[in-house]
């Protein structure tokens, strides 16, 4: 089978808005007494909002009502959409621009599939909604990665079927995601935890579509 499009992940794989995550996780706790560690890093990667909030507090053994809970993540938001602000599209990290034109000019169809419910939000004001011909959020899709719903669901979009797709994903738990609904599947990052990847690279900086479909795959180019 061919490959026929690739599916971008949006946190810290199309903008390096990890940090403004863990960040604002950071200042939030710290209001309700709790800190966040390093390796707590690792779990919020590609989680959805209540799954990180959900962890954080359980971790803290800290018991709160779902009206408490609400009201934490809505600061949550407030807190990492200000700290974003000032982010442009000169921000799409290295590799991202060329990888997305080259794919384009040779045919291929470029989707974004983000666990966050502010990807299309950012993407929009940042002037790159339409860099994509699909771009699926966390609004659109309610089963969090490593779910595979949301990469079925763009699959479908696609009219593709997943094998004929490459993922890019920063998380272990998107990774998981994409391998789980059949898509080929390109880390981005430390090995040692996307090691389900069929690639692994630490940026898409210089990186061709030849090289990520040689890499995915030897048997694929047709
Ligand atoms: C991605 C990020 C997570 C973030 C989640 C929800 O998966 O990797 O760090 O918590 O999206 O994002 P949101 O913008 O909806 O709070
Ligand atoms: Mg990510």
């Amino acid at each position: 089978m061919m490959i026929r499009a690739l599916i971008f992940d949006f946190d810290g794989v199309l903008m390096d808005t990890g940090r403004y995550h863990y960040k604002s996780w950071e200042i939030l706790l710290d209001k309700i007494g709790l800190t966040l560690e390093p390796e707590d890093d690792l779990v919020l990667k590609g989680a959805s909002r209540i799954d990180s909030l959900e962890y954080l507090l359980h971790k803290g053994q800290l018991l709160l009502s779902h009206y408490q809970k609400e009201a934490l993540l809505k600061e949550k938001n407030r807190i990492y959409l200000d700290l974003i602000d000032h982010l442009t599209l000169q921000d799409l990290l290295p590799g991202v621009y060329p990888l997305i034109q080259a794919a384009k000019k040779e045919g291929y169809q470029v989707a974004v599939a983000s666990g966050s419910r502010n990807a299309r939000h950012i993407l929009e004001r940042i002037g790159a909604l339409d860099l994509f011909d699909i771009v699926i959020d966390a609004n659109d899709v309610p089963a969090a990665k490593p779910d595979p719903e949301i990469y079925e669901h763009v699959c479908q979009l696609l009219h593709l079927h997943p094998a004929e797709t490459v993922v890019i994903e920063d998380a272990e738990k998107g990774v998981a995601a994409g391998i789980a609904a059949g898509c080929y599947v390109l880390g981005l990052g430390d090995p040692a935890y996307l090691d389900k990847a069929h690639m692994v690279v630490s940026s898409l900086a210089g990186l061709g579509l030849d090289d990520i479909l040689q890499g995915v795959s030897r048997d694929l180019i047709a």
